[in-house]
């Protein structure tokens, strides 16, 4: 697995360091407010795991399961939910985790699903930015690191549902996509 990366180009020691700094400043945020956070999966399933073990405050969470129809072609906004929250939203302070905020159509369409139902406040935060490539008007609220127009994987993230189990994130080498 580690001969199909081209580079690292964040290490596990600079993702723990800056999820800590992230769960600290949500810590500052939400606490006495009971917060629940929203995990997209698959991508989202490390790096929520860390993040909430930073964030020493009382809070639930839950997942949601999508997937974005006619991704580089002709995407029409319109988003599938595979698996939809197992409780009710309303009134409560929701923080969306997601690996890494692309075109931001994900979360655009997920914001304005979750909006309907009422909720006190919406946090979005994600791993990753890759601001150039936004299509959607979406910004996260926290972020963790900004990364270039690169397709990158490790910590949650895959090509073809491979290499989400590396503990760091990398860039994969062109060959890989070219099989
Ligand atoms: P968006 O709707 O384009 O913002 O899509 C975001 C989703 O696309 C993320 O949650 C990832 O699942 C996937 N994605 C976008 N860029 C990458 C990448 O560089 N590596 C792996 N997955 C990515
Ligand atoms: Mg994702």
């Amino acid at each position: 697995m580690k001969d199909d990366i081209l580079k690292v180009l964040l290490t596990q020691e600079q993702i723990s360091a800056r999820v800590a700094e992230m769960g600290a400043e949500l810590a500052k945020d939400f606490c006495d407010k009971n917060p629940m956070f929203i995990g997209v999966l698959k991508g989202s399933f490390v790096f929520m795991s860390d993040l909430v073990r930073c964030t020493e405050i009382k809070c639930s969470l839950d997942f949601m399961s999508v997937s974005s129809y006619g991704r580089g072609t002709s995407t029409t906004g319109e988003v599938k939910i595979n698996k939809d929250l197992g409780q009710d939203i309303a009134g409560r302070h929701i923080i969306i985790v997601e690996d890494i905020l692309d075109s931001g159509i994900t979360l655009n369409y997920l914001v304005g699903y979750l909006k309907n139902r009422q909720p006190e406040s919406i946090t979005l935060v994600a791993l990753l930015d890759k601001p150039s490539r936004r299509r959607a008007p979406v910004n996260a609220n926290l972020t963790g690191f900004q990364v270039p127009d690169e397709f990158v994987v490790g910590y949650g993230l895959d090509f073809a549902e491979s290499y989400r189990n590396l503990p760091y994130i990398g860039v994969l080498k062109p060959e890989i996509y070219a099989m």
